[in-house]
């Protein structure tokens, strides 16, 4: 069984903190049972987001999503569950909010591809990177929740 301690990066993005968004967004992510281990409001730097978004720094976008992601501060929070990437993923929609699915973050909350509410990691690799850009080691929390059993399965839990 895969652990129930997987982590993954979650940035609430500018719209939503303009939006008031705020709470709408965790609340969706803790009542679905994953656990909150880190959470803080950053100020993103070109430097950051170069590393961020490395994966489209050659795309014509790139400098309108830096620019949009450095106009206002950020919240970045740590969420951690069985499958936790995965589950992530599939809350938060596809990248184009006003063809994801209803029901999604993305999908309820963004008519955008570039104000589409939420980062999340896509893949357990990239999580394990992002988490560590964005955490230190005593800024994430391993804590005992009460109630585990009504979350998971016994043999989830193993
Ligand atoms: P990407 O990693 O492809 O999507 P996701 O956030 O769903 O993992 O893209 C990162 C962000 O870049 C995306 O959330 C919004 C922005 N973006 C654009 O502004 N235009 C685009 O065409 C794409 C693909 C992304």
């Amino acid at each position: 069984m895969k652990p129930i301690e997987e982590k993954t990066l979650i940035i609430i993005k500018p719209d939503a903190l303009n939006r008031s968004l705020v709470g709408e967004i965790i609340h969706r992510f803790e009542r679905k049972g994953l656990k909150l281990v880190g959470i803080k409001m950053v100020q993103l730097t070109d430097e950051i987001l170069k590393e961020h978004y490395a994966h489209l720094a050659d795309k014509p976008f790139f400098p309108r999503i830096a620019k949009f992601m450095k106009s206002w501060p950020v919240i970045v929070m740590v969420v951690e569950g069985l499958e936790a990437v995965e589950s992530v993923r599939l809350i938060t929609g596809d990248t184009l909010g006003r063809k994801a699915d209803a029901g999604t973050i993305r999908g309820d909350f963004s008519m955008s591809v570039q104000a589409n509410i939420v980062h999340a990691s896509d893949s357990v690799e990239n999580a394990e990177k992002e988490v560590k850009r964005f955490f230190k080691d005593d800024e994430l929390f391993s804590w005992d929740r009460v109630g585990l059993e009504v979350i998971y399965a016994e043999d989830e839990r193993e």
